[in-house]
């Protein structure tokens, strides 16, 4: 079992590589359950899936009934597994996800309800060895601090060709070194090749998963509301992000 993260800056490209890598591991065999933290919820459309998948934050005080134990603790395990199977959607490839919606999720080392159920509802998502979990992160880094993240086994940074991009990087790299997230790879989309794209990516110092070419493929795509890995868009650059990460992780 693994759980990834994928981070970056606002449009880059997280929602369309959680869709890829989704789509890859189900097709290798895994049991794939995807989580869309971003409070405006794409990932269940670009999987395919037509339904509407209900945010989790509606739960509302369900939530702390389900998490408050007597004399204001709270409990480790609450009881999530029919949430679970009423808040997520599967899609033609079994591939299961659920959106969370605009939960308020605390500050790091906050123990509110939110944070503990949460935390009970990504326990449940991976209980098997060849279970993989991937957060489809909102944008930007401010959830890193808060800790959505924190026991994630690998955080991918979506990174553009560009000065901005990388200098996020730094943050990011920052924020998971203090939650305590030990790898992370960097992801570089919509790359076109050039000399100052090559000096950029000099300057990046973690490990670089792989590199995604710009592609109208993926625009199309999107306009038409197809799922990208149906146009087979660059599924051979994702493909070999996947198999680092498979090597990465050292076996699922
Ligand atoms: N390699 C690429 N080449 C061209 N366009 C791309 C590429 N990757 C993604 N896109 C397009 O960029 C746009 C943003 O992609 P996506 O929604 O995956 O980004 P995001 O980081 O999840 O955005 P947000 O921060 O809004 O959640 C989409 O229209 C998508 O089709
Ligand atoms: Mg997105």
């Amino acid at each position: 079992m693994v759980k990834i993260a994928i981070s970056g800056k606002g449009g880059v490209g997280k929602t369309t590589l959680a869709a890829m890598l989704a789509y890859l591991f189900a097709k290798d065999g895994y049991s794939v359950t995807a989580i869309d933290c971003d409070s405006s919820i794409n990932l269940p459309t670009v999987l395919g899936i037509k339904e509407d998948v209900r945010p989790m934050s509606e739960l509302g005080e369900v939530i702390e009934e389900r998490v408050k134990g007597p004399l204001g603790t709270f409990k480790y395990n609450p009881k999530v597994d029919d949430i679970f199977e009423e808040y997520s959607k599967k899609n033609e490839f079994g591939i299961r996800v659920l959106a969370l919606g605009t939960i308020e999720k605390g500050g790091e080392g906050c123990f509110c309800p939110q944070n503990a159920f949460l935390r009970a509802i990504l326990r449940h998502a991976i209980f098997r060895e060849k279970d993989v979990l991937l957060l489809d992160m909102e944008a930007g880094i401010e959830h890193l601090g808060r800790g959505t993240a924190k026991g994630v086994d690998l955080l991918i940074a979506v990174v553009e060709p560009g000065m901005r991009s990388v200098e996020t990087l730094k943050r990011i790299e920052k924020l998971a070194a203090d939650l305590g997230i030990r790898k992370i790879g960097v992801v570089i989309n919509k790359f076109i090749e050039s000399e100052s794209t090559k000096k950029l990516l000099e300057r990046i110092d973690k490990e670089i998963l792989g590199k995604i070419p710009y592609n109208q493929c993926f625009i199309r795509a999107d306009l038409e509301n197809i799922p990208p890995y149906k146009l087979e868009c660059e599924i051979g650059a994702f493909e070999e992000i996947k198999n680092r990460i498979v090597e990465l992780i050292g076996g699922v």
